[in-house]
Formats: structure tokens, sequence, C-alpha cells
């Protein structure tokens, strides 16, 4: 159980115990402002009103009561489709208990509508580095059975923080790219302690969550950030990989001149096929307009690049961590420094030029608006759930690896969404089978 009394006091600031009349009368969360629950249920309705390949797999699994007596720990970006996602779990027995995936991202009204119904959420939006990694510590205090994670951080304290070793944790699912890189790491050296899907490798996550889902709300971002025109404009995608393929051709559709840089021949060769300039960084400094990184490295915009930008450049970041642009030397190194929209920051340079830079070089698509989309976080979610379920069967089984999600769970969720679309398909005839068959 929490130590409440110590967790109260060390955050003072806005703190909740729900006496609610229900199993257990001390559920626990910290949030911003509990009055935004209402709000937050009405953005919670319309996303699950669009969801419903998840909603559909919460109705398929409900009877059974799949995680009756289980508590699942969760680290997710904090929107109204991850609502969804914990909402539903709930509703299959889970006891819930869920930490923001970024310190700026959460989105308070949701973060209100969770907590009131039950959820153990500690969460709100702009914490300190501290305060991220308090809410992450709160979740493990819950002891959770099974931990969902977005990029890393949750699984990482389990593995650093000698607080956690004794619980006894099944396994644990990762919904992104930067987060199975990490945990990939862990296993080359032999410290993973439980089972890993990464939810980021099915077909039916990646294809479209990066790519559809990432490639329309960096579009929303940047516009709700600068509202500038897209067309005529140089745009420069740093990485061709799912997400900088779905923001290139959004871009294009937008009318941009779309530029790709890459470090990988064969993604550099694919984006020049798909009709798109190709060159290096230090070219395409000189000539873009607005550029978005969408790597999940390091250092791929730095000074010497920012230096030879032209004037009233826009630079903004896609990526899990807002490592990809060197926002450092133009925050700390400029002239000055001065929020002129919401999540556009000017830095005026010592050699005089202006740049902008969005959400302070974070994910742009999460702060500067609201994240993916519904319908395509239906799809990771559902992986996700049906992950978290086979993760509960199957762990006895399972090693201390990182694994791919089962392919029958990415199948179902394909069906799913196909059905949820009314969309039907062929089947092979038999004599098509035998044809396959007869080589
Ligand atoms: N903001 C979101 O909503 C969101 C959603 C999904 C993924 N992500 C994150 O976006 C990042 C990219 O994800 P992805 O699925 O496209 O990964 P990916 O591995 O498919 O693509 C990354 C690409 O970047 C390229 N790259 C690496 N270093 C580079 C450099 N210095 N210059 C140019 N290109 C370089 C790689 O060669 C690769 O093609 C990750 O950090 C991921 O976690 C964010």
């Amino acid at each position: 159980m929490l130590n409440r009394s110590k967790n109260c006091n060390d955050y003072s600031r806005t703190y909740f115990i729900i006496d609610f009349t229900r199993k257990t009368n001390d559920l626990l969360y910290k949030v911003k402002d509990i009055k935004l629950a209402k709000k937050g249920k009405l953005s919670y309705e319309w996303a699950r009103n669009h969801m419903q390949i998840l909603d559909n797999t919460i109705s398929r699994l409900k009877k059974s009561q799949p995680f009756k007596n289980i508590t699942l720990g969760f680290c997710l970006q904090i929107t109204k489709e991850t609502a969804v996602l914990l909402k539903g779990v709930k509703e299959l027995g889970a006891s819930v208990v869920a930490c923001c995936a970024n310190p700026l991202t959460t989105q308070d009204d949701v973060a209100a509508f969770l907590a009131s119904d039950g959820i153990h959420v500690y969460a709100w939006s702009a914490e300190t580095k501290k305060e991220y990694d308090w809410c992450i510590e709160q979740v493990l205090n819950h002891k959770p059975n099974i931990l969902t994670d977005d990029g890393g951080d949750l699984n990482i304290m389990v593995h650093n923080n000698k607080k956690f070793k004794s619980l006894k944790i099944l396994g644990a699912t990762e919904e992104t790219t930067t987060g199975a890189k990490r945990l990939k790491s862990l296993e080359k050296n032999r410290l993973l302690c439980y089972p890993v899907i990464v939810v980021n490798d099915a077909y039916t996550k990646h294809m479209f969550d990066n790519r559809y889902g990432t490639g329309q709300s960096t579009i929303d971002g940047y516009l709700r950030a600068m509202n500038l025109l897209f067309a005529s404009k140089r745009v420069v995608v740093v990485g061709y990989g799912w997400v900088g393929k779905g923001v290139a051709s959004r871009c294009h559709g937008m009318g941009s001149k779309v530029i790709v840089t890459e470090v990988d021949p064969i993604k550099a060769l694919e984006a020049h096929m798909d009709g798109f300039e190709v060159m290096s960084m230090s070219q395409a400094a000189r000539i873009g307009d607005i550029f978005v990184t969408c790597t999940g490295m390091a250092g791929v915009i730095r000074k010497e690049h920012i230096l030879k930008m032209k004037d009233c450049a826009i630079l903004g970041n896609v990526g899990h961590f807002d490592v990809e642009i060197d926002s450092q030397f133009l925050l700390k190194k400029s002239r000055s420094v001065r929020e002129v929209r919401p999540n556009l920051d000017e830095c005026v340079l010592y050699n005089g030029k202006k740049m902008y830079l969005i959400a302070k070089g974070r994910a742009a698509n999460l702060i500067a608006t609201e994240g993916n989309p519904p319908e395509v976080m239906a799809q990771s979610f559902s992986n996700q759930l049906l992950s978290i379920l086979y993760i509960l069967k199957n762990h006895k089984k399972l090693p201390n690896q990182v694994m791919k999600v089962p392919q029958e769970i990415d199948r179902q969720v394909a069906v799913d969404a196909l059905a949820a679309m009314g969309i039907k398909i062929d089947k092979l005839t038999k004599e098509q089978i035998s044809y396959m068959n007869s080589w």
C-alpha cells in the first residue's frame, strides 16, 4: 500500500483523497483540478464514440472479467484516448493506476475525470522533472502486476531503483519506438527482469498510429503553434521512418516542398523514390523554412546547423524525447527569447537571426495540440489491451525478453478495425489455398 502521509506532505499543492462508497474507500490521486472532471468526461465520451474497435474488444471481454484482482500500472500520455483504455481495463475488472509519459502533455480535464471515476491518476500538465519521477514512483507504489509504458521511463525506474526490486511484475508492454530501443538494450545486457511485448512492433500499431496519427497531429500541432501557410514552404523532415513518412506525406498534401534527411541509405532511397528531395542536414539547413525532427535520435539538429539556417526558420520535434534539436542552444544562448504565441518561442541569436522553436523541442503533436486522433489510438490500444491479456495468461512460459506482439493479436486488431469500418474483404477459395500449397 501507499505511504499516504509521506506523499501528502511532499505534494501539498493539489492532493485529494476520495471517499467513494465503493469496494475500497481510500482511492488516491493527484491531479491539477478535480473540478475539471465534467469537461474531461465530455472529452472521454467523444473519444470513446470514435474508438469503436477498442470499445468492441472491451464489450467482447466484459463478461469474463479477465483482470479481476489484477493491478495494472500505466505510464502513457494522459489524453482522452488513453482514458478509453484505462476505463476499459477497469470495466474488465482491473484496479488501475496511471501517470503521464511526458511531463507536459497531461490533459488536466481528462486526468480529473479518470480520478473522479476511481482510477489512481498521478498526472498534471507542466510537471517538473522531480514531480514527473514522483508520479512514476506512485504507480509502482501500488504494486502493479503488469506495466504499460510509453518511452520506457516506468520500466527503467523498476530496473534502476532498488526500492522496486521486490515487485512481482508478470510482464510489461511498451507503446513506442524509443521505449523499445531502451528495453532492448536492457535485454542485451541481460538485465531485463520480465517479458516485454513491444506494441509498437505490431503492424496495426506503427503503420497507422506512427504514420497516419502522428502525420496528422504534427500538422495540427504546427498549425496551432504558428498558424502559417504550409503551401509553398520548404519543410525539412528529419528521419524517414514510420513517423517521418506520415509527416512528409501530410506536408506534401498541404502543398509544401518536402525535403528529407536520413542516415539510413535504404530509407533515403525510399524517400527519393516517393518523390521527395533527399539531402544532408547541412544542405537542408540552408534552405528549409520549417523543420520537423522524427528520428528518436539525439542531436540531429545541432548548433552548427542552426547557425546556417534562414532568418525566421521554424523548428519543432515529434520524436519521443526533447533531445533531437539543440534547444538548449536556442533557449539559453540566444540574445533574447520570448514566447510570441502559445508554444512558440522566438529566439534571437547573437548573429541577429530569429529562430522559432515549437514546444521547446518537445513532442509538438502532443504539447501544441492533443496528440494522435482517436481512430488510430483505438488500434494501438486494442493491441495494448490484448497484449496485456496475453501476458496475464502466458507469463509463466514467456522468457525475460523483448518480444513482438503475437501475430494472432495483430490480425485480430485488423479484423476488428475492418469490421468497425464496415469493410468486407475476400477469403481465399479452396482452389487458391491448394494452388498456394502446391509449390
Ligand atoms: N509524437 C508521437 O506521437 C509519436 C508517435 C510515434 C512515435 N514517436 C516517436 O518518434 C520517433 C520516431 O519513430 P518511428 O516509429 O518513425 O521510428 P523509426 O525507427 O521507424 O524511424 C526513425 C528514422 O530516423 C532515422 N534517423 C536516425 N538518426 C537520424 C539522423 N541523425 N538524421 C536523420 N535521420 C535519422 C532512422 O534511420 C529511421 O529511419 C521515436 O522517438 C518514437 O518513439 C512519436
